[in-house]
């Protein structure tokens, strides 16, 4: 039998005690209890200790019991701060009255009647105040300590005190434990690791080597790392530079103008509703040029559109907004570049006024990308989406006709996703003249728009999109680095 050091040094120690408490043998061993009860345990598997494991439960006061500690129970306190009687009216100026009337009245220490509090004689402690008087004296109350334990039950229905529950460990030896001890334990220092002079001399073979138990799994080491949706966002970005895209950004926080007029959204029409939005106070002057972006939705401007006919007005695109889409930054884009080829793109955070559920949240992520070439058509649109979604592992894609008010045609991407089937992920389209014309864009804008939290949550094997964004550490933890790659 090879006893670990530990466990010897418990039986030479218990070898003149017999039988003693964890607490106590800790401090003998000059180690933590939870030490001593693992190399009780080691050494109870082998019959040379036994371990008994005691459960105690006790009564301590909660805070705001403590707060009436040494004072008495609140409605002795009060019962106590007048004479016979007094007007109830003056009672309720004592700070704990709310507490205390109700109490005095239940135990009928009081009547009151025409405004008046009066006495009643039968002022007794009960049992809830004998075992308060108890605890105020002793900090705690130990569980049968109290013959009828109702008091105890009293104060701990009314939040004052709390039950707590103390484990304890005997560790006695046992006559195999004796026997062993008497036949002499070699108590001398095992060896961890060796040294060079030990190996070269032949130290070692003479050293007590400490055992190790090559079949037992280590405890498990969790290394700092990003976040599992933080990495697929960066994998995102970098199948989009790999693709030749360039990275755009801009402030969460934008104008209607640039969130929705320049995108040819009506003004007075439930498109502009199609989106919920956080509207807010704060105004931003329109770009120069606005008018002809004005012009386009008033009546189609130099082209041939009609436009959306009324009063555009000026006031309602300087009402700032939380962006609810990141394609507003791709207009401003464009705006700022308008010689091809563009091709750019960014991931954001964008906000809606959605009733949130397990696949829908006010804020979420958007994948937005642009590419603006002479020529370009809606056979690349299709074949980048195609291209992006199979380097991110969706291997099926299709597309269906879809409708927003700045592209034409439009249409909305799906994957298939094994046991959901085809899962819808996004908008695009190649943007209508009315939007590119007012703005001196001369080339065909190929544009999509794609929520990429509903991706992640396809790829981390999620249910509820919510999961992304708590900080559940455990699930950080398990989630592999290389994981999540369907
Ligand atoms: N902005 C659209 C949305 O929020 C997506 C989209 C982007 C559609 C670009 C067409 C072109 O869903």
């Amino acid at each position: 039998m090879e006893l670990t050091l530990n466990e010897k040094r418990l039986l030479v120690v218990l070898g003149t005690m017999g039988s003693a408490d964890a607490a106590v043998l800790a401090e003998k061993m000059d180690t933590r209890r939870e030490a001593v009860v693992q190399y009780a345990n080691l050494a109870g598997d082998r019959g040379l200790v036994d371990v008994e494991k005691h459960v105690a439960r006790r009564y301590v006061p909660t805070e705001e019991g403590r707060a009436y500690m040494g004072k008495g129970l609140p409605e002795r306190q009060v019962l106590e701060s007048f004479e016979e009687s007094i007007p109830m009216r003056d009672l309720q100026g004592h700070p704990l009255a709310k507490i205390a009337i109700g109490w005095m009245r239940k135990k009928g220490w009081i009547a009151i009647t025409g405004g008046v509090v009066t006495k009643t004689g039968k002022t007794a402690p009960g049992p809830d105040e004998a075992a308060f008087a108890r605890l105020a004296e002793s900090g705690e109350i130990a569980d049968g300590e109290i013959a009828d334990g109702e008091g105890v039950a009293d104060l701990a229905k009314r939040g004052l005190v709390e039950e707590e529950e103390t484990v304890a460990y005997t560790v006695s030896i046992t006559a195999r434990g004796r026997e062993l001890l008497s036949q002499g334990l070699d108590l001398r220092e095992e060896a961890g690791t060796l040294t060079r002079e030990q190996i070269l001399s032949g130290e070692w073979k003479s050293l007590p080597l400490r055992r190790y138990d090559v079949t037992k799994l280590p405890k498990r080491a969790y290394p700092g790392k990003t976040h599992p949706y933080q990495r697929i966002i960066d994998e995102m970005r970098r199948i989009l530079f790999d693709m030749g895209f360039e990275e755009m950004s801009g402030g969460i926080v934008q104008s209607s103008f640039w969130n929705f007029d320049a995108l040819f959204q009506p003004q007075d029409h439930p498109a502009r509703e199609m989106q919920d939005t956080f509207f807010l106070g704060e105004r931003r002057p329109l770009p120069k040029g606005y008018e002809r972006v004005r012009d386009m939705h008033e009546h189609g401007g130099e082209t041939s559109s009609t436009g959306w006919g009324g009063t555009w007005s000026a006031e309602k695109a300087e009402q700032c907004v939380l962006r609810t889409h990141t394609t507003g930054l791709s207009i401003q884009h464009l705006t700022q570049h308008p010689n091809p080829p563009v091709k750019a793109f960014c991931i954001g955070r964008v906000y809606r006024r959605e009733a949130i559920d397990p696949t829908h949240l006010a804020e979420f992520e958007q994948l937005e990308g642009i590419v603006m070439d002479e020529d370009v058509n809606l056979r690349h649109l299709l074949g980048f989406l195609k291209e992006f979604y199979a380097k991110m592992g969706f291997e099926k894609v299709r597309f269906r006709p879809g409708y927003f008010p700045y592209t034409e045609p439009s249409v909305e991407p799906e994957v298939y996703v094994d046991g959901l089937g085809w899962v819808e992920l996004g908008g695009s389209g190649i943007f209508r003249q009315e939007v590119t014309e007012p703005l001196g864009i001369e080339h065909p804008v190929l544009a999509w728009g794609l929520g990429i939290s509903r991706v992640a949550m396809l790829r981390l094997g999620l249910r509820d999109l919510r999961h992304l964004y708590r900080s559940d550490i455990e699930w950080i933890r398990e989630t592999p680095v290389y994981g999540g790659r369907r």
